[in-house]
């Protein structure tokens, strides 16, 4: 029974996808089009996405589905269609850019959307949870990814960040619906990858979210790289927003392939932004810095890791490597 519920899930997800790509294509899909190439995506990447457009009506899908066999409560439970309070029941997703999401055996689970400029709302919206859309190990364009020749898988925050590095020649890229990334995504990235390379956006929330995935990657049979983007700055010299997408428009792609052969492995990532919040040309900041630079190594796992971050964590405080690994060896009691 709950078998035959996800395929039929399944199947309207997949018909939902066709009907938005169709939708794209006609005469009440202009707006949507022109945001595409306005985001500086060709029509073959949004084809190889199957990019879509929800019409701007309340039950545009819900008729298209309903004369192909699928029931009102099948459409809600796929999550496309939602009831209303009148018991009336309506499309989940108007007028808005569609992006299917796709499971690494290739099949429509479901989407998410954006909304179009000058329009009110949720900047994106996802299918909910439903038999088939798991956000907790749902990992979006891993069905690409999966077959790539490069050597690491790289992470991004958004599903946008990664279509544009794939027309970049990036077909390594791959993003979590969110930034929640779960262990059941580190389990699943691990089976497919060696190396995953974090490149969340170059601003205060991508940096807070870079800090809690390098932890929940701590148990994660992954070697962890960390590609921090530039900072970038307006005219007036205020920092900006900068994500991949912004960049590889802004930079091209050689200037990513640098930032992604120059990003930092995790400990000296984790040894940098410690630094950068301590003060070390100061006294107490160079206390500071150490204090909770003992306890990231000694944190690490390997005696040889601890070794080298140790050092270089002493060497960039001032202090001696054998005062430094004293710490770190009493840090490592305490914890017994
Ligand atoms: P961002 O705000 O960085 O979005 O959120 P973005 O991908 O750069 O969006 P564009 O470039 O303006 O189109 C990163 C991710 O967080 C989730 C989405 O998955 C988004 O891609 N998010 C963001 C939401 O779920 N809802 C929101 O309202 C905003
Ligand atoms: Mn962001
Ligand atoms: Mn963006
Ligand atoms: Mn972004
Ligand atoms: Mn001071």
């Amino acid at each position: 029974e709950s078998r035959k519920k996800r395929a039929r899930a399944l199947a309207a997800n997949r018909d939902a996808a066709r009907f938005y790509h169709e939708y794209l294509k006609s005469p009440g899909g202009a707006r949507v089009r022109d945001y595409i190439a306005q985001r500086q995506i060709t029509p073959r990447t949004a084809t190889r996405f199957g990019l879509g457009a929800a019409p701007d009506q309340w039950d545009g899908l819900i008729r298209a589905l309903s004369e192909q066999g699928y029931t009102k409560l099948e459409l809600i439970e796929a999550g496309l269609a939602v009831a209303g309070k009148n018991g009336g029941v309506y499309d989940k997703f108007r007028s808005r850019l569609m992006l299917p999401v796709i499971d690494v055996r290739g099949e429509v689970t479901g989407f998410t959307s954006r909304i179009l400029p000058g329009e009110e709302g949720a900047k994106y919206l996802n299918t909910p949870e439903t038999a088939v859309f798991k956000k907790g190990r749902l990992i979006y364009a891993l069905n690409f990814a999966k077959s790539t020749k490069r050597p690491n898988l790289v992470l991004v925050e958004g599903n946008i960040d990664v279509i544009t590095l794939h027309q970049a020649g990036f077909d390594n890229v791959v993003a979590t619906m969110g930034t929640a990334l779960t262990e059941e995504h580190a389990r699943i990235l691990a089976r497919y990858t060696r190396e995953l390379v974090l490149c969340y956006d170059n601003d205060p929330a991508g940096k807070k979210s870079t800090d809690r995935v390098l932890g929940i990657l701590r148990n994660a049979d992954l070697n962890v790289r960390v590609l921090q983007l530039p900072n970038a700055y307006d005219a007036a010299g205020n920092p900006l927003k900068q994500d991949p997408d912004d960049f590889v428009k802004k930079f091209g792609p050689a200037a990513f392939e640098k930032c992604l052969s120059g990003s930092a492995g995790q400990n000296d990532y984790k040894l940098d932004t410690l630094q950068q919040r301590h003060d070390l040309s100061d006294e107490e900041g160079r206390l500071a810095f150490l204090r909770e630079a003992v306890e990231t190594v000694a944190s690490l796992r390997s005696p040889i890791e601890r070794e080298i971050y140790g050092n270089k964590a002493a060497a960039a405080a001032g202090v001696s490597a054998e005062a430094m690994a004293q710490e770190v060896k009493r840090e490592l009691a305490r914890r017994m």
